[in-house]
């Protein structure tokens, strides 16, 4: 059942990057997936680090082929995983710290994401785990080996022809401005924090056009007041979601679809698309029943 909702949220987003706005009615293929962020796209990159924040024991996993832990932080899959299989690629995607898998495997499709990372520089920092503009070095590492596997046609191909998916930001607000007050003396109100944030992931974005990404979508904040963590700790109303945070996350978003259509129009030949996961995910869990039964939902 969930599932199905993650499909359904993502199709329109994959059918606006294969096709653009009103163009030709066939779907191209999509030759790989390739993946920067946080815990909620990253499928195991965390296992090959030292860092505490990891997910490689259970009850995460329960629901993954075999019932096994993986490093995902989630009961099963995560998002990049189904929109692989939507794309007709592989049903999981691989971690690029993996020491399983090969250039062979992540050919069409890699994992840069680290659970608990930020745009932020500090962020990464709180936990120990893979910096941001670190994952554009392992990015340019990839680029390297794909082009010895491939050859340089069609390693330029498949570079651009991609689909590129950043999803990351939470922790840059949760593990970060909220609890470290160097934060909030270095860059001040929460807004000029934003406004930091949004250059970085305009430097980002920049950063990956010029190595040769053209497609790109660029994930917004989930409600993150709604995360269980939040909700125990929430002194004002116990249990109830933080609003304060929910409300951050709104104005970020509007923040970060300003930047995507900002970037459509100076940078020829992107297409970038804003995903925002924010509405649907308020209404899983104001109505968890529409989407069936959840025994375990937003995990983080
Ligand atoms: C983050 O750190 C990297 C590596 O030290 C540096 O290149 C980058 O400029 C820093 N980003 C910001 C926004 O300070």
């Amino acid at each position: 059942m969930a599932e199905k909702s993650h499909l359904s949220f993502f199709i329109s987003l994959i059918a606006t990057l294969l096709l653009g706005p009103g163009l030709s009615p066939v779907r191209a293929k999509v030759p790989a997936l390739i993946v920067f962020g946080d815990s909620s796209v990253d499928t195991g990159n965390n296992n090959g680090i030292q860092t505490v924040l990891k997910s490689n024991f259970e009850p995460y996993g329960q629901d993954f082929e075999g019932g096994r832990p993986t490093g995902r932080f989630s009961n099963g899959r995560v998002t990049p995983d189904f929109l692989s299989e939507y794309c007709g690629l592989k049903k999981t995607l691989p971690a690029y710290l993996d020491p399983s898998y090969k250039i062979a495997d992540f050919a069409t499709g890699v994992v840069f994401a680290s659970a608990g990372t930020g745009y932020d520089n500090t962020t990464a920092s709180v936990l120990n785990v893979i910096p941001f503009w670190k994952q554009i070095q392992y990015y340019m590492e990839y680029r390297d080996r794909l082009r010895k596997y491939l050859g340089d046609q069609k390693a330029k191909e498949t570079v651009s022809e991609a689909v590129y998916i950043i999803s990351i930001g939470t922790n840059d607000f949760l593990e970060n401005y909220y609890v470290l007050p160097t934060t909030r003396l270095q860059y001040g109100t929460v807004q000029q924090f934003e406004d930091h944030l949004v250059g970085v992931a305009k430097k980002f974005i920049e950063n990956i056009y010029s190595l040769g990404a053209r497609k790109i979508s660029l994930g917004g904040l989930p409600p993150m007041g709604c995360l269980p963590l939040e909700r125990t700790i929430n002194f004002l109303a116990v249990s109830e979601c933080n609003e304060e945070y929910n409300n951050v996350a709104v104005e970020f978003n509007g923040k970060l679809k300003g930047l995507v259509d900002q970037l459509n129009k100076e940078m020829p030949g992107i297409r970038v698309v804003f995903s925002n996961p924010y509405y649907i995910m308020m209404q899983m869990i104001k109505r968890p029943s529409l989407y069936g039964e959840f025994n375990s939902c937003f995990c983080h």
